[in-house]
């Protein structure tokens, strides 16, 4: 296989990956159109956008946002989760699943997750159900659709909202739905590194009318359907998203169906090239997905197998061309905004209904706090490449396992 590019080597990938954000005529041709209209704002691409999104994931009702974090409170809002409830959450997502269930007074209850999915253990959320419980966040940690039968049985046990974080989920489909679908309502995110952008945005979707009207009243200072301009009949904010950003996502989402198949041709090149290695741990299809949308490829790392740290070995995954990361690096709890929430403020998290402060100190994910250190991460723009390159992806992979030892000794 030769040396390892950390050794002095040859580089394994010595090309360019895809450069993202993609973008073409579509969106400048929609952009102009926007720009030279003057309707730049709360017009009728919001809308359709809103529509061909709703659809794209099977669902009657879109509501765009500024973002995924707003979309997040958006959702629990509608869905009457107030100050004091507990919200159960994953500790492995992004910083937005776990701080808006704060931003809207509520108080984050972490549960761990599945080794081989990545994604909220069932059984972990039943532990963590209390009297105060009110809403489950299962995230479909890039694209793969979490424990939905057995998170929406407990749901229903025990009266609980489920809102999906399909933040990386855009066209996941299975056999009960796309992402979105599967509890009462989902929430997705278009910043920039996610497969579908304007930048910034956010859609919510649901089937439920009535939630989709509240959150677009929370979304639009607070006006209802039918009312005057100047009467605000909830409490709302502004979190519209203009022309322009719908313009480049209806551009956008017309190639979602032919980047989420390269994606996908990708990740089984992957699967069958790294299946072999004792030390990759690769992780478990969800059987019910029929169309998997991946954002980052993932694997983990059986350290003791591979006779290498998890730093060096993406170190010389790097040397070799491949833009690997660690990922998420810690469980959410461990971040200070949690990790020093008994402090009080600038951290402090009170939970309105207990009338004191929030202490993380001793929760413990066991499965998340290994997962955060085993983990590798590629980009979602690498899947894009041609078959070729992602062979040579496979091959760098194996080159730095079949390496490992060697680069152990010299280090
Ligand atoms: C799982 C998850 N949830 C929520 C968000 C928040 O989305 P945004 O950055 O659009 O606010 C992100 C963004 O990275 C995410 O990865």
């Amino acid at each position: 296989m030769g040396e390892l590019a950390l050794l002095g080597g040859e580089k394994a990938c010595d090309f360019g990956w895809p450069i993202w954000p993609v973008h073409d005529a579509a969106e400048e041709s929609l952009l102009l159109e926007v720009l030279r209209s003057g309707q730049w704002w709360y017009g009728e691409k919001v809308r359709q956008f809103e529509r061909e999104y709703a659809a794209f994931q099977g669902a009657a009702y879109g509501v765009s946002c500024t973002n995924g974090t707003t979309a997040i409170e958006m959702g629990l809002r509608a869905l009457g989760v107030v100050p004091g409830d507990e919200v159960i959450v994953p500790p492995y997502t992004f910083i937005a699943t776990a701080s808006a269930v704060v931003t809207i007074g509520a108080v984050p209850v972490f549960a761990d997750i599945e080794p081989d999915t990545l994604c909220l253990d069932p059984a972990d959320v039943e532990r963590k159900i209390t009297p105060r419980t009110r809403a489950v966040i299962p995230v479909h940690v890039s694209g793969r659709f979490a424990d939905m039968a057995r998170i929406n049985e407990l749901a229903k046990k025990h009266k609980l909202a489920v809102m999906e974080d399909a933040a990386h989920a855009w066209g996941s489909i299975g056999t009960q739905g796309g992402a979105g679908t599967l509890g009462r309502c989902g929430t997705f995110s278009f910043q920039v590194s996610k497969n579908i952008t304007a930048g910034e945005g956010g859609i919510l979707v649901t089937n439920e009318k009535e939630l989709a009207d509240l959150c677009r009243s929370f979304s639009h200072c607070g006006r209802t359907e039918g009312s005057a301009w100047y009467d605000h009949n909830n409490l709302g904010s502004n979190l519209r998203i203009t022309e322009f950003q719908a313009a480049v996502l209806l551009a956008q989402l017309a190639r979602m169906e032919d980047h989420i198949a390269r994606r996908e041709r990708s990740a089984a090149v992957l699967d069958q090239a790294l299946a072999d290695l004792p030390a990759i741990y690769l992780l478990r299809q969800a059987p019910e997905m029929t169309r998997r949308s991946y954002h980052m490829y993932i694997f983990r790392l059986r350290e003791t197998e591979l006779g290498i740290s998890r730093s060096l070995f993406i170190e010389a995954l790097q040397a070799e061309g491949v833009p690997a990361s660690e990922g998420w690096y810690r469980p959410l709890y461990r971040n200070g905004v949690f990790a020093n929430a008994h402090i009080g403020p600038p951290h402090g998290i009170r939970s309105p209904l207990a009338g004191r402060g929030v202490d993380y100190r001793d929760v413990s994910c066991p499965v998340c706090e290994q997962v955060c250190r085993d983990t590798v991460w590629i980009p979602q723009n690498v899947l894009l490449a041609e078959e070729s390159q992602i062979r040579k992806l496979g091959d760098a992979i194996r080159k730095v396992v079949a390496g490992a030892a060697e680069l152990g000794r010299k280090a």
